[in-house]
């Protein structure tokens, strides 16, 4: 049968995203029975917080069920734009879009400022939806590889300075970092200030984890002199309030950015959804005691891992951030294999996850799909007994 679509390049340029892919794979399994440990998820396992889940019932129930102002309900707008200002960034309400999620927040921003043929650089391993929103926006991509830095940001300098130039129009920045959990440090992030300001680029710092850090401290990339009018700040609800249904995130740049991003989230989303703005204004009111309690049970997860792992003899570069862990595993016993067309050997962190979700029922994201292929991605929004579970299971099948 002939498809009678004929589909746009801008949508065949993309492939779905690959961590949805292994969840929806290890959520089928589920439905069949398999008891799997599903460490691929970027999702908090924690419940919402009842002050939000109140919050949001009871502007239900206040008949906050219309339209909003396509920008945002006004009370969240200021609550983000003082949230910013907690942070020094320079903000101001009407500088700010909210939206349903981080994710939408990043679409619209690659598509208000990348043209056909406009550079994009990229700090890999990069989280997967950067480089399927450049493409969709007809951007190119160029890349620096963090990962023989410990996946620091400081010690690659040099190569960002080598990669960006007078063509570069877009830096994305995201620290902490999912995949890797790692912190840029200030110094990096003035390393980055001082390439834009000398090339005039734009930055985007997708600062969706920041929250929940541990032994670092976030720094806003808008807060350094000369970054408040260059930068576009993301940021959303889902993994500091564990809201990632409710679906909210945030914009803020400063000048004309918001006017003209807004032209297409008024086509597009219209708005976000009204109660879930009022839930919002409560998350960042009330909840930072919440916020605590979730942000010190990673930490002891990632500590548990940390020390699994270490007893196992597998060495991981430990992020100060994030939910999320990349584990070698190029040096394991798993070839490759080929691919269905049987052209292509598989990278073998492909391998590895496939024999780890088949063989020991764990389920990990392929490094590959953060364009760091020789990795796993482990997320540990999970309980401890889980994750021991899991790497009971991994070393048992001999893929650790
Ligand atoms: C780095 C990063 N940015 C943005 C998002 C988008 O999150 P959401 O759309 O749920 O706000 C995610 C979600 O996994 C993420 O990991």
């Amino acid at each position: 049968m002939t498809d009678a679509y004929d589909f746009s390049d801008r949508i065949e340029r993309v492939a779905p995203s690959a961590t949805l892919a292994i969840s929806n794979l290890a959520a089928e399994k589920e439905a069949e029975g398999a008891d799997i440990v599903d460490l691929s998820v970027g999702e908090p396992d924690f419940d919402t917080p009842d002050n939000i889940v109140e919050a949001g019932k009871e502007a239900l129930d206040a008949g906050h069920t219309g339209y909003t102002s396509s920008n945002g309900i006004p009370p969240l707008k200021e609550a983000i734009a003082e949230k910013l200002r907690g942070t020094g960034v320079d903000a101001d309400a009407d500088e700010v879009i909210v939206t349903p999620g981080g994710k939408q927040a990043l679409y619209e921003t690659f598509q208000t400022l990348i043209d056909e043929g406009d550079e994009v650089v990229l700090l890999d391993p990069a989280w997967v939806s950067y480089e399927a929103m450049t493409k969709l926006a007809g951007g190119d991509l160029s890349r620096v590889d963090l990962a023989p830095h410990g996946f620091q940001l400081e010690p690659a300098l040099d190569e960002l300075t080598e990669t960006v130039s007078d063509d570069t129009e877009l830096l994305v920045v995201n620290s902490p970092s999912n995949p890797t959990g790692a912190v840029f440090s200030e110094a990096a992030l003035e390393g980055v200030r001082d390439l834009a300001v000398d090339h005039d680029i734009s930055v985007i710092s997708d600062e969706i984890y920041e929250r929940i850090v541990y032994d670092a401290e976030h720094v806003s990339l808008a807060s350094l002199d000369g970054m408040s009018d260059r930068t576009i700040t993301v940021n959303g609800f889902s993994k500091a309030y564990s809201m990632t249904g409710w679906r909210l995130g945030y914009i803020h740049a400063k000048g004309d950015f918001v006017g003209e991003a807004g032209k297409l989230h008024s086509h597009s989303v219209s708005c976000a959804v009204n109660f879930v703005q009022h839930a919002g204004v409560e998350a960042l009111s009330n909840t930072d005691e919440s916020v605590e309690e979730m942000r010190q049970a990673f930490a002891k997860r990632r500590d548990l891992l940390v020390d699994l792992f270490d007893e196992h003899g597998v060495d991981v570069d430990v992020g100060d951030g994030a939910f999320y862990m990349m584990i070698p595993v190029d040096d394991s016993e798993v070839q490759g294999t080929s691919d269905a067309s049987g052209d292509e050997p598989r990278a073998d962190d492909q391998a590895w996850c496939e024999a780890a979700i088949e063989e020991a029922s764990v389920a990990c994201v392929p490094g590959s799909a953060f364009n760091a292929p020789g990795y796993a991605r482990i997320s540990y929004a999970a309980s401890a007994e889980r994750l021991r579970e899991a790497v009971d299971r991994l070393v048992a099948n001999d893929l650790l």
